[in-house]
Order: C-alpha cells, then sequence, then structure tokens
C-alpha cells in the first residue's frame, strides 16, 4: 500500500467555545472532534497519523491515544498559524515518499470517501488538492481563485480585495500533497500578511509559481463545516445523526422514530432491532440481534443480548451485560452487572456491581445496596433464584442457585442454593383493634378559626396533630 500520512492539526484554544476545555475535546455523537478526525483518516487508509496539539493540552494527546495508540503527537508552542502547525510534524513527512493529508480538528465531520477522493487525485498528478466547498456565507473563509481547472491560489478573507470576497468557493482547510511537494513548500511560506501568520494555504501561490499542479475538489458545506461555537457543534451534532440513524437503517435496525433516537459514532446494532421513539445510546453500547430497546431507555457502556427487552425507561449504565432473552423493564437500572440469559428485572430495582444468574428473577423494589458509603461491593444472584419484591440486598453477598428471597427482606447474610431466607419483620395482627371496624377520624386535628389565621406554619402544624393521637391511640 501507498505511503499515506493525516496530519491533523489541533492546537487551537477554541476561545468562542467559551469552556475550560479545549475545542477539539468536545464531543460530537460521543466521541471528542479530535477523535473523529483521527478515525477519518485511519478509515481512509493512513497508515501514519500525526496530531500537533497546544502547549500544555496532554488531555488531548490522551483523547487520540484513546483513539488510536500509534497515532503520533507533536506540539506546536507557539499559535503561528497553519503553516507553522505542518512544520512541526515535519519528522512525519521529511523523507518525502507517498502521499500527506492535513485535516483539522475541528472540522469532524469529513467523510473517509472524500479523503478517498483527494489521494485519487494526486495518484492522478495533481501536486496539491484542497477541498473547497460553497458556503451560504463565505465571510472569513479562504478564498479559491481559479482558472478553469487550475487553482492558482488561496486568498485568506483579511488579504482578499472586494472582487476575491465575491468568490463564492472556499477553501475548508482540507488539503492533500505529494509528500515531497509539501516538503520542499513549507518552507518558503512566510508570515508577511494581515494576520502576520505561516498561511498554509500559501503552499498553493508558491506550488504554482514552481509550475506544479493544484486543483480544487468541492464538497458540501455539511460536511466540511467548522465547529468554532456551541451552536455550530449543535449544528454538527445534528447532521452526525442523520449520518448514524441513517447508517443503522440501511443495516436493517427498526428506528420507529429516528428523529428522537441519538446515537453514538460507536453504537453496534446486530439484525432485527427495534428501537422505540426516545431513547439514548451513550457510548460504547452493542445491541446484539432481535433485541428490542423500548420507549425512553438510556444506554451507555452496555451490552445486550440477542432478543433481550430494555424499557421502557430503563437504565443501562457502564458495565451492564444483559444476556439472551433478559428483561431489564420500566425504572431498572443496571450498572457494572451481569443478567444472565432469561432472567427478569421487570419493575423498579437497582443492579449494581454483581451477578443475576441465568432465569432468576428479580422483584419490583429489589435493591442491590452496593456502597457502605466508602466502597463498593458485589451482590451475586445464583441462577433460578427469586428475590421477593422491595428486597435490599446488602454487599457483599450471594443468593444461591434456585434460592427464595422473601419479599421485604433486608439480606445481610449469604443464603445457601435452594434456601429461603426471610429477613424482616413479622407481622402482628391485634384482633377487634377498633371497635366499629373503621377508625374514626381525630378530632384535635380540626383547626380553631384563631389557628387558621396563622397562615405559613398550619400546613405543617396540622400533619403534627393529626400524628400524635394516632400514636396514642395505637398504645
Ligand atoms: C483556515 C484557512 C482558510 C479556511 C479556513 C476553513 C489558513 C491560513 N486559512 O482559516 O483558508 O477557509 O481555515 O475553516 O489555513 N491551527 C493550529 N495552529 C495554528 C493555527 C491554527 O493548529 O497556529 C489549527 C486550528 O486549531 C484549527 C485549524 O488549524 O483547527 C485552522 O486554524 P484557524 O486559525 O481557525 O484558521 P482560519 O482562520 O479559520
Ligand atoms: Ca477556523
Amino acid at each position: 500500500m501507498a505511503e499515506l500520512l493525516s496530519i491533523i492539526l489541533a492546537a487551537g484554544e477554541g476561545t468562542r467555545m467559551r469552556s475550560a476545555m479545549p475545542k477539539v475535546l468536545h464531543p460530537v455523537g460521543g466521541l471528542p472532534m479530535v477523535g473523529h478526525a483521527v478515525r477519518a483518516a485511519r478509515s481512509a487508509g493512513s497508515n501514519r497519523i500525526a496530531v500537533v496539539i497546544g502547549p500544555g493540552h496532554e488531555a488531548v494527546s490522551a483523547a487520540v491515544a484513546l483513539q488510536d495508540p500509534q497515532a503520533s503527537v507533536f506540539t506546536q508552542n507557539e499559535r503561528l498559524g497553519t503553516g507553522h502547525a505542518v512544520k512541526q510534524a515535519r519528522a512525519a513527512f521529511d523523507a518525502g515518499h507517498g502521499n500527506v493529508i492535513v485535516l483539522y480538528a475541528d472540522t469532524p465531520l469529513v467523510t473517509s470517501a472524500t479523503i478517498a477522493s483527494i489521494v485519487a487525485k494526486l495518484d492522478a498528478g495533481a501536486d496539491i488538492v484542497v477541498v473547497g466547498f460553497e458556503p451560504s456565507d463565505p465571510t472569513g473563509y479562504g478564498r479559491l481563485l481559479t482558472e478553469g481547472s487550475r487553482l492558482m491560489a488561496i486568498r485568506e478573507h483579511k488579504d482578499a480585495s472586494e472582487d476575491e470576497r465575491r468568490i463564492g468557493l472556499v477553501n475548508s482547510g482540507i488539503m492533500g500533497f505529494k509528500s515531497a511537494v509539501l516538503a520542499s513548500v513549507i518552507d518558503r511560506i512566510d508570515n508577511k500578511n494581515a494576520k502576520g501568520e505561516f498561511y498554509l494555504t500559501d503552499a498553493v501561490a508558491i506550488a504554482d509559481a514552481m509550475a506544479l499542479e493544484a486543483v480544487a475538489l468541492e464538497t458540501t458545506e455539511d460536511e466540511v463545516h467548522g465547529i468554532n461555537t456551541k451552536s455550530q457543534l449543535a449544528d454538527a451534532e445534528d447532521v452526525l445523526q442523520w449520518r448514524l440513524r441513517d447508517a443503522a437503517m440501511d443495516a436493517g435496525v427498526t428506528l420507529i422514530a429516528p428523529e428522537t433516537v441519538f446515537l453514538s459514532t460507536d453504537t453496534k446494532f446486530g439484525r432485527d432491532v427495534t428501537v422505540e421513539p426516545n431513547v439514548v445510546f451513550g457510548p460504547g453500547v452493542v445491541i446484539e440481534d432481535e433485541a428490542v430497546i423500548h420507549a425512553f431507555s438510556h444506554l451507555e457502556g452496555a451490552h445486550v443480548g440477542k432478543g433481550a427487552s430494555v424499557g421502557p425507561f430503563a437504565r443501562l449504565r457502564p458495565g451492564a451485560k444483559l444476556g439472551a432473552k433478559s428483561r431489564v423493564g420500566n425504572f431498572v437500572e443496571v450498572k457494572a452487572a451481569e443478567i444472565g440469559d432469561g432472567a427478569k428485572a421487570n419493575h423498579l430495582a437497582y443492579i449494581g456491581d454483581g451477578s443475576v444468574g441465568e432465569g432468576a428473577n428479580i422483584g419490583a423494589g429489589t435493591i442491590f445496596c452496593n456502597y457502605d458509603g466508602k466502597e463498593k461491593h458485589r451482590t451475586t444472584v445464583g441462577k433460578g433464584a427469586f428475590v421477593g419484591s422491595n428486597s435490599a440486598l446488602v454487599a457483599p453477598v450471594k443468593i444461591g442457585d434456585g434460592a427464595y428471597v422473601g419479599s421485604g427482606s433486608v439480606i445481610t447474610e449469604n443464603v445457601p442454593s435452594g434456601a429461603l431466607a426471610l429477613g424482616r419483620g413479622r407481622q402482628v395482627t391485634k384482633a377487634g383493634w377498633t371497635p366499629g371496624g373503621v377508625k374514626k377520624p381525630a378530632v384535635k386535628a380540626e383547626a380553631k378559626p384563631a389557628e387558621k389565621k396563622a397562615a405559613p406554619k398550619t400546613a405543617k402544624e396540622s400533619t403534627k396533630q393529626t400524628a400524635k393521637p394516632k400514636k396514642k391511640t395505637k398504645r
């Protein structure tokens, strides 16, 4: 395979995001912008990736490593322009073999297909390829000065004449170079311009003067719209969500109301999955064949087995692993826990830090008490076990296979296989306790007219008053 290096520029502060976090770490579809750029570069066949980051941006470097441990990171200590930024990665392209693609980390929606088209044009003979588009408002962008199919120069907005500013075709920032061309033009770029920066875009006019060939490749605004503000971040999210929804539906997922389903870049679906309206998939979710995700569920870092049923109103947190045909119903939260094949937790439960065996039943209101205020502990429920409604399982604790926990129990000790555990107060029944069968309402609770006037406190006081006589009569 031919050598393809991608240089991703990510040194910007992104002041217009009004955030303490570097701009390129803001997520789109659950993945930081810089992760998208790295991903696109890799899926377009780059065998080397170099990311240029700002000083002190260790978090950006960490995000890059997470996405692609093989990518190398270069630091640009002073922000002297895009040409200067590319120069920081010089060690990566100095040898002059193959092609180089320059991407901006704040332009995360570029597709691998576009990168592949740049490479095709370079391989067909072009020395430089610039991806251009026609934005609704070209203000601020570099204009592409063309003569026929030939690209003569890129004029930055601040340096452009009135006439040049009327050009609608602008630079997206994404460019391709033959490595040897980049290595020879990069040192000829100066900073004699309106911004006093080393513009990478000057490479085009320099190449033209050297009788090298630069061409433009046009794409849509959706794909190359840069993100500078939170509002543009939301626009990009919308574009990406539709790409993800369309891809899921193309792969056979039924999205009943796709506009209400939010996906992550890495969401994975099997065949014949149905997703009802208003479901959010955070990062790291895998849904196997034939599973149904009912309305209003929220999933993150979870694995849902074949034919399982989730929700409505379920919450699966990181480490939730649901077996085949298992059921997690309304108002059930699962975190760092495995639910075995065919096991059920149909209503109102918290299953955190533990495991539920095959075919077990977790009754309504069951809580895995996993936290003692200091540390987390595990709860294990065996195969075919039955946990009665409203039980608290105080971890660390084990319920054996086929064991039965009576409703309303607080379980603090292990329950052996096949045993019945009851951990609750015994019911006390007192015959003939109310003389007429129905208890009379407490008379004292009736507020006197004078007390009624003491406005703000009355509500509290009246409950106190009704509570007191109750206690007395019980004795
Ligand atoms: C740049 C282009 C312009 C194009 C526009 C598209 C240049 C000179 N101009 O302008 O033609 O229309 O993008 O959005 O390239 N960066 C660094 N180090 C630097 C400077 C920038 O890493 O010293 C990075 C930024 O983080 C950003 C990208 O390069 O990801 C673009 O920089 P920016 O200053 O925003 O360039 P524009 O003025 O928008
Ligand atoms: Ca910009």
